[in-house]
């Protein structure tokens, strides 16, 4: 915890209290409100968590008004472009990036754990061919604590490493073999002698009818796109993960409220969605009519993949993907797919109208890594697994940091109640 370097004073009915005011290394200072109900009797009251620190961390920090992203202190776009996927897990679960020999010893250790028990290919047979595969991630990713009794253990920190590395290793095979499930091919087991990135992709598009070999351009691509959501402060599935965890339970029941938390349209979501409406404006003649509607005050429709709680500038991530999302286009020579180019025009036309610069609103990661997704040929459905697999890294270093800190409480907020007093039960005749 930060030294106490100030203090607030609240006055309430003439009453005044003291509160402790800590300075972190970057970003505000907070007003420690710990004891508030304790002295003055009220609660604070902020929805959407838009002003209230929930923890102490050292993993991400993030300036929304200069667009900075760190992780461990390093800049996204340094990580993304000189740095790789499993380099940047090293740093988020140790604090410190490796040297050679224990980034190889984790990375084969990662490597080695990539394989599920193969029972636990019986719950993929369980789901309907058109299940989403988020929905099928977040029933496997839960149903790891079935198996692997020998990491949900929280108290032994043997148990805790073991589950951190599964996690990591085994959510790309689950989410491939989410995928493989869907579209009804077979499982494509992984391969140790693949990196990270161009193992995802083989167990995605290889068949075993025919060789398949990974393009190490998409495969840089890929492994961009995963240290871009690698980890992302205590946005809402870290926070759920962080509450999940704060009862007590283990890091695969943990980690699949994540999951869920991820899913929504309005977080991972964002990404499928996004694609979804490009491809329902369909053509850059209709863009006008979808950026009006977007403006409308008496219409809820939003741009998807447009605007960020906190970045209020532009978002890094998205940054370094719209140049990989070039280098992929071009690759793939899909520039004149007819969805890419309404993605093109659309982020010209947002960007030159003043609601959304006077909105701060800018394309965000999804936007860009659907496009790049996309022209991969990974179907929309598979967008926010993606995400949900690249993030599992941040999700188990946050849990790693929570369980650790000795101040460790349940989380438990409280309410503002608007609803009745205490009145009498009626019975059902009377009322
Ligand atoms: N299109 C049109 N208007 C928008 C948009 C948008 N995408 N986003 C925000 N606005 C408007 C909003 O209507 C509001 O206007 P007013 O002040 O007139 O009421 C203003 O901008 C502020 O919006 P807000 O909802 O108060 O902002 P927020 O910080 O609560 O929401 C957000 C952030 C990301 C949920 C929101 O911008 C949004 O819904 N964007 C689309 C979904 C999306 O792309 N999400 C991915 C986020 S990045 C990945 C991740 O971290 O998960």
């Amino acid at each position: 915890m930060a030294e106490q370097t100030k203090t607030a004073t609240l006055t309430i009915d003439g009453q005044s209290y003291e509160l402790p005011i800590y300075s972190p290394t970057a970003g505000p200072d907070v007003i420690d409100i710990r004891k508030l109900y304790a002295q003055a009797g009220v609660f604070t009251y902020d929805p959407g968590f838009t002003s209230t620190a929930a923890c102490d961390s050292t993993i991400t920090f993030i300036d929304g008004d200069k667009g900075e992203l760190l992780h461990r202190g390093y800049p996204i776009d340094q990580l993304a472009g000189q740095s790789h996927y499993l380099e940047v897990c090293y740093g988020l679960l140790y604090g410190e990036l490796p040297s050679a020999e224990k980034l190889e010893a984790f990375e084969s250790l990662v490597t080695r754990h990539t394989m599920i028990h193969e029972q636990m290919h019986m719950f993929f047979r369980g789901f309907r061919r058109d299940a989403h595969p988020m929905a099928t991630m977040v029933g496997v990713v839960g149903a790891m604590s079935a198996f692997y009794h020998d990491s949900t253990d929280i108290d032994d920190p043997h148990q805790r490493e073991v589950a951190s590395i599964r996690l990591v290793a085994k959510m790309p095979t689950i989410a491939a073999m989410a995928y493989k499930y869907s579209i009804g091919q077979p499982f494509v087991y992984p391969r140790n002698d693949l990196d990270y990135a161009a193992n995802f992709l083989h167990m995605c598009f290889s068949v075993p009818a025919e060789e398949y070999n990974v393009n190490p351009v998409l495969a840089r691509a890929m492994d961009r796109i995963f240290t871009l959501h690698a980890d992302h402060e205590q946005n809402a599935s870290t926070s759920t993960v962080r509450l999940a965890s704060s009862s007590g339970a283990n890091p695969f029941a943990c980690v699949a409220a994540g999951i869920a938390c991820l899913w929504g349209p309005a977080h991972g979501g964002a990404n499928q969605a996004c694609l979804e409406m490009l491809k329902e404006i369909g053509t850059v003649e209709r863009i006008p009519e979808f950026i009006a509607r977007a403006k409308d005050k008496n219409d809820s429709y939003r741009l998807m993949g447009f605007g960020h709680r906190v970045y209020k500038n532009f978002d890094p991530r998205a940054t370094v993907l719209k140049e990989s999302a070039d280098e992929v286009l071009e690759l793939l020579g899909v520039e004149n797919n007819p969805i890419l180019q309404v993605a093109k025009e659309l982020e010209r036309q947002a960007l030159a109208d003043p609601y959304f610069a006077e909105k701060k609103l800018f394309p965000n990661v999804d936007f860009y890594s659907g496009i790049i997704l996309e022209a991969m040929g990974f179907p929309t459905s598979m967008f926010t697994p993606i995400f949900a697999m690249a993030r599992t890294v941040g999700w188990i270093s946050q849990w790693k940091e929570q369980l650790a800190d000795p101040q460790l409480k349940i989380g438990r907020p409280r309410q503002l109640y608007l609803g009745e007093t205490a009145r009498d039960y009626i019975d059902i005749e009377n009322r």
